[in-house]
């Protein structure tokens, strides 16, 4: 199937470059290796569940209308699964958030899940480990 997708000239010029580096024939097999890799990330979050501890780290550009008080607001909804929290400020529109998080998988996904919907979100991982005990 073909598609048609329009991107910021800045996301694709670094997509270009990258694809360069790693001697993909075309930008086609490119953007089917970054959909696999989508498709199997959130197989890996669907997974998550149990008692989990969680790190989130969101990199986001605060002059973005809105996304500061949206992302306040996720984490007052999370308050009980968020136990701490670090702000850097990158450069003078980009701020890093480090969340911490423990307790059931579902909500520690969800809230991974809803700072990646976030408008003006740069980028958003989530890394998860267990508590510990089964290992
Ligand atoms: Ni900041």
């Amino acid at each position: 199937m073909r598609i048609g997708v329009s991107l910021p000239e800045n996301l694709l010029n670094k997509f270009d470059e990258i694809i360069q580096q790693r001697g993909y024939s075309s930008r086609s097999e490119g953007v089917r290796d970054a959909i696999r890799n989508y498709i199997v990330n959130f197989e890996w979050m669907n997974d998550i569940d149990g008692e989990r501890v969680g790190v989130i780290t969101i990199v986001y550009d605060h002059s973005q209308k809105g996304l500061e008080d949206n992302l306040t607001e996720i984490q007052h909804d999370f308050g009980s699964t968020i136990k701490s929290s670090l702000h850097v400020h990158l450069s003078q529109n980009t701020c890093l958030e480090v969340v911490v998080l423990r307790g059931n998988g579902e909500d520690v996904r969800k809230t991974a899940e809803r700072m990646m919907a976030l408008k003006g979100a740069k980028h958003v991982k989530l890394t998860t480990t267990s508590i510990g005990k089964e290992l």
